[in-house]
């Protein structure tokens, strides 16, 4: 076989002729003669896990990224075996193991449909410098096949003819397609032949993935060490694969309300004069906000969990007042502890050996914004519980509402590599290591760490984390930021793709740094920016604060108008997105879905990268490009009402689309019921006593959902939610609204306000669970407007 030889020529291993074959409940083991190990386990009908070993040997299992409560169990699964390979058929699979040298073959179990079959399949090098193996896999690629997902790398949406790397690295100032970047998430899907299917590669060493990029008809990933280790997740929905992937690594808390508001940041509101003058700016251009931010600049010397006694002399009472306005207060903390003797962090970190160490004993050492500092090795247990309790005073007694950790990649500064020498030591949850294994996941740990002190300290409310750095399963814990982006239009472009491949890898709960981290924007940029910031789960303006101000009153009165209609835009849209969140914490679905997630049938949608759909109603694309009066984009098939003229308009094509500076081309799914609150300056400011639906007519049926609650704690635990299920059904001369509610939280409206948008007819009767209501006891606005009791199981509006 000359394949073989040239195989070999590469120093590459490869499994041989399978000996045994054995099976325990739902877990295949094959040997080979050479003595590799493959088990495979059939973690449910449509996710299959495959792991090898080669001598036979396999590793501890742990994993910091599947999560404890990940649903495990199938509905059928059976094994044969024939001449050539053992074949193992679930109700959603049939995947084939050939009996030759082990290659694995997958299809689809209704129609045969290959899915992903093995190239090189499993394959090794023996790592002559650190013993264990380069671990390494190769598929074919399909024909027409295209990939998406890992999480945030600042690239066209597909990823197909591309390599790729994942090492956790600061990456200030980035640019398209800088690789590596801040997170490490292995997790990418296949589309061809209209289905989809996904493969998380949970492997934390230095790894790397190759869509048809060195060779055209060959997907590859590999490590640097540690176990070939995969996951694969069959759809054939792309949203039932990352649903999958989410269901694996888990979904967050729901974050409180208040979380999903404007928030406001710089590097830095110091001394505290500033930090109010800005909060109160808000407040009297009544531009709402939730939450300000304090950088590095509020500590003594850049001392984490000390605040300067200059800049913030009453730390508690500033919290407080802000607090008495709406506003929360969110600190920043670092990983680096300050090498000092007198400081007791430091003290308590060397008293109890909680900071990393190099191979050979000394302390890593490392200069970051204090100068030189020691790093907690996030990765032992009792380090974690003294961190968590480390924010006890901040939460508890200060009244901080959440925490913001960053350059826990971890950064290092005035070294080459930016970060920790191979060799640091880390106990890795008891399963001691190097920094070569620990590396990719530094910076999850900590953020771990610190949302178990959120949780124990906020107790009743919810916590609220955001961290830059991060590893598949992160989103547990946090939410993140796309790190030190540059004030230009090309990362505009580059924070459109980078929210929506977080959300399409499983981190829905991102944002961009508006405006840009770094140099200044021009008025119109930081309003576009804004127009989409709007629309990403996380909503925040930071900037490094060296050049211009960045508020949204820094530019001109046009761009303050604009940026506040934005914001309330946002604010009235919270009931949405907060239903967005639920599904996506309860079901896994992506708060933005890419075209091609929202419709891979339509071939159309598998090379968009500008439109997206925020929740499952709206569909947004952002004006990338300055002085436009508008912008030619894609509209996914069906019919969409524009947001602003109200015009419906017929997917399926590219199309011109009006959106003048105070503009951006949004429309709304024909048929969809979106709720809306008022505009308030902060989340809670004013008691809902009506919530208005905009109902958008459709002939034909559709759903909406809309889940509430209090907005925080974990009262909705045990039932105390709401949630309203609408089925809207339009007909040539009439529409019927039905809801289903269910859930035991009593929402503060009674009634509901019902803007009719597109009716084709004029209304002439109104029914409410049947019985006929006079028309003027409900009627607003000449028929477009009525307002009906929150309680009715069915609404039928009937035309002239
Ligand atoms: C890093 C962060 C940035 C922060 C700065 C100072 O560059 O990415 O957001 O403002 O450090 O703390």
């Amino acid at each position: 076989m000359i394949i073989n030889t040239e195989m070999e020529r590469k120093g590459n291993q490869f499994p041989n002729k399978i000996v045994s074959f054995e099976k325990d409940v739902d877990t295949i083991y094959f040997t080979t003669e050479n003595n590799v190990l493959l088990q495979l386990t059939v973690i449910r009908d449509s996710v299959l896990r495959f792991r090898y070993a080669t001598n036979s040997n396999l590793e501890n299992d742990f994993s910091y990224a599947i999560a404890e409560d990940y649903t495990r169990g199938y509905n059928f699964l059976e094994i044969n075996e024939d001449e050539t390979c053992y074949t193992i058929t679930t109700s959603k699979l049939i995947c084939q193991i050939r009996k030759e040298d082990a290659h694995v073959k997958i299809f689809d179990a209704k129609d045969q449909t290959l899915i992903s079959e093995d190239d090189w399949g499993f394959h090794w090098e023996e790592h002559c410098d650190y013993g264990g193996n380069i671990v390494k896999m190769s598929k074919m690629t399909q024909d027409g096949e295209s990939f998406y997902g890992l999480g945030d790398k600042p690239v066209h949406v597909n990823l197909r003819g591309k390599r790729f790397e994942n090492w956790v690295t600061d990456s200030y100032a980035f640019g398209k397609d800088t690789d590596p970047i801040y997170k490490t998430i292995p997790f990418f899907m296949g589309l061809h032949h209209k289905k989809a299917y996904g493969i998380f590669f949970d492997n934390t060493f230095r790894s790397f993935f190759d869509f048809a990029h060195e060779r055209r008809h060959v997907t590859s990933f590999w490590a640097q060490g540690g176990e070939m280790n995969y996951y694969f997740i069959y759809g054939p929905e792309m949203s039932d694969v990352v649903s999958g992937y989410s269901n694996l690594t888990g979904t967050p808390e729901l974050p409180p309300l208040w979380a999903l508001g404007y928030h406001q940041c710089k590097w830095s509101y110091y001394p505290e004069s500033k930090v109010r003058d800005v909060a109160s700016k808000f407040r009297s251009l009544q531009i709402p906000c939730d939450a300000i931010y304090l950088d590095i600049d509020y500590m003594e010397e850049f001392r984490c969990f000390t605040w300067s006694k200059a800049y913030f002399p009453e730390p508690k009472k500033m919290v407080a007042d802000l607090a008495d306005d709406g506003f929360k207060t969110i600190v920043i903390i670092d990983p680096g502890i300050k090498v000092d003797k007198d400081y007791k962090i430091y003290q308590e970190g060397i008293a109890n050996d909680y900071f990393c160490k190099r191979a050979d004993g000394p302390y890593m050492r490392g200069r970051v914004w204090p100068g030189e500092c020691f790093f907690p090795d996030f990765t032992k247990p009792e380090v974690r519980k003294w961190w968590s309790g480390l924010f006890k005073e901040l939460i508890s007694e200060i009244g901080v509402k959440g925490v913001w950790n960053d350059m826990n990649e971890p950064a290092v500064m005035e070294v080459p590599n930016k970060t920790f020498p191979n060799d640091v030591r880390h106990d890795y949850d008891g399963n001691p290591c190097s920094h070569r294994k620990a590396h990719n996941i530094y910076g999850m740990q900590m953020s771990k760490a610190t949302y178990e002190g959120l949780v124990k300290y906020s107790y009743p409310k919810r916590p609220f984390v955001i961290t830059r750095a991060s590893y598949s399963g992160g989103q547990r814990y946090s939410s993140t930021w796309t790190g030190d982006n540059v004030a230009t239009w090309e990362h505009l472009w580059i924070a459109n793709v980078q929210a929506q491949r977080m959300a399409l890898s499983g981190f829905s709960f991102a944002g961009s740094d508006i405006g840009g981290f770094a140099e200044q924007p021009t008025g119109e940029l930081y309003t576009r920016w804004m127009q989409l910031g709007a629309f990403h789960p996380f909503f925040r303006t930071h900037s490094s604060g060296d050049h211009g101000d960045q508020e949204p009153w820094s530019f001109d009165d046009e761009v303050l108008s604009i940026v506040k209609k934005f914001i309330e835009l946002r604010y009235k849209l919270l009931p949405y997105l907060y239903t967005a969140f639920w599904k996506y914490i309860n079901e896994g679905s992506p708060i933005l879905k890419s075209l091609v997630l929202f419709d891979q049938d339509d071939n159309q949608t598998h090379n968009r990268t500008d439109e997206f759909i925020f929740g499952d109603k709206i569909l947004a694309c952002p004006v990338i490009e300055p002085n436009a009066k508008g912008r030619r984009m894609y509209i996914p098939k069906g019919k969409w009402y524009n947001l602003w003229t109200n015009a419906v308009i017929e997917g399926g094509k590219e199309t011109w689309v009006d959106a003048d500076i105070d503009s951006m081309p949004i429309f709304i799914k024909e048929g969809a019921v979106i709720p809306v609150y008022p505009v308030q300056q902060y989340v809670g400011e004013k008691e809902i006593t009506e919530l208005t639906l905009e109902v958008y007519f459709k002939k034909g049926k559709e759903k909406s959902q809309l889940y509430e609650d209090s907005q925080d704690g974990y009262d909705y635990k045990k039932g105390r939610y709401s949630l309203r299920n609408f089925r809207v059904v339009g007909k040539k001369n009439e529409l019927i609204i039905q809801q289903h509610q269910s859930g035991k939280f009593i929402t503060s409206y009674e009634t509901f306000k019902i803007n009719f948008h597109g009716l084709p007819f004029d209304v002439s009767k109104v029914k409410i669970d049947k019985e006929e209501i006079a028309f003027a006891d409900v009627k607003v606005n000449g028929g477009n407007s009525i307002i009906v009791s929150k309680e009715f199981t069915e609404l039928h509006i009937i035309g002239k």
